[in-house]
């Protein structure tokens, strides 16, 4: 009698169990598959303003920061590997072979003058909102207004980047775009085509030796927003630089002795 409790206990549990989890394993299925039927494989389910993203494309440069040690081999090899990496799917864009600085060949301009490539993150369906000859921003610099000005109608469509150190605005740190100023319109909009990649545009410095610095580039179209706080940035992409040089601090220091 009480073996027979146990047993029909014992069943109970079993079969709620088997239930438990049938229900469980259908509601899963279900999920997944309305999910499922809504994503399209190319196409994101929220674009443009209703994607949390958002409508302004963040700027992004690669490397992030450089910091590097003259010294230091292995310093040296990492950038090499990390963009070397980051610049494999261009290998192949005519535009891309074209170049001269800013390649492999000439080690990215490692060690004196390091490059970063500046780019936009994507943003399905984005496109630019040029800036028109007769409509350039007070607040660019003037030098990007000559470029643009010196550029035929169709050359203008294209999202500009301007670049310069934070602190000391070209007085000691050199700053040369050996591709030109802009990303080409015609990479836009994004749609997830096949073999995608992101314009970018190459940013040649020439910092100064044994000094932290931050290179701040900024993105001009009339749809970037620009808001140049540290807190909220956008807009723009910081570089911090530092280049350690062993012997330039040995030639500082027997200067002052
Ligand atoms: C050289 O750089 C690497 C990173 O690239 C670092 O791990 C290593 O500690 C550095 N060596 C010296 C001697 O500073
Ligand atoms: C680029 O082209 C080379 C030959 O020119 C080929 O070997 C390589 O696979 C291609 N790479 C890509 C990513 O298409
Ligand atoms: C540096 O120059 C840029 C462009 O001319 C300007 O927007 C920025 O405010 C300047 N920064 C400093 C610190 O003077
Ligand atoms: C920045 O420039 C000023 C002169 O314009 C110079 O006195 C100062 O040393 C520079 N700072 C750095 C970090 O290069
Ligand atoms: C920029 O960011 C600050 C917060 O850091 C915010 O108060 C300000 O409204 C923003 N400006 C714009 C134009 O969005
Ligand atoms: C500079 O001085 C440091 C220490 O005083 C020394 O270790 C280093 O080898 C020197 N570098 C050169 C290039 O002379």
């Amino acid at each position: 009698m009480v073996n027979n409790c146990i047993c029909i206990v014992e069943g109970i549990v079993l079969a709620f169990y088997a239930v438990f989890y049938a229900v469980l394993a259908l509601m899963f299925a279900i999920c997944m598959a309305g999910l499922f039927s809504v994503l399209d494989d190319r196409k994101p389910t929220f674009i443009l303003g209703s994607s949390l993203i958002g409508a302004n494309p963040g700027v992004a440069s690669r490397p992030r920061g450089i910091a590097f040690d003259t010294q230091n081999s292995s310093n040296f090899d990492d950038y090499m590997n990390e963009l070397q990496e980051f610049l494999k799917p261009y290998e192949n864009e005519t535009w891309f072979s074209s170049k001269k600085k800013c390649t492999k060949e000439d080690n990215y301009g490692f060690p004196e003058s390091p490059c970063a490539f500046v780019k936009l993150n994507k943003i399905y369906s984005w496109k630019p909102d040029f800036i028109g000859a007769t409509e350039l921003p007070a607040d660019m610099s003037e030098d990007l207004q000559e470029y643009i000005k010196g550029l035929s109608e169709s050359e203008r469509q294209q999202v500009w980047v301007s670049c310069w150190d934070e602190k000391n605005n070209s007085t000691t740190t050199q700053i040369e775009y050996p591709w030109g100023r802009g990303l080409a319109g015609r990479f836009y909009p994004f749609l997830n085509q096949d073999g995608y990649i992101s314009p970018l545009v190459a940013v040649r410095i020439t910092p100064p030796t044994n000094t932290l610095i931050a290179v701040r580039c900024r993105a001009w179209a009339k749809n970037i927003v620009y808001n140049k706080s540290l807190k909220e940035p956008s807009g723009y992409v910081r570089i911090p630089i530092m280049i350690t040089d062993h012997a330039a601090v040995n030639i500082t220091v027997s200067a002052t002795s």
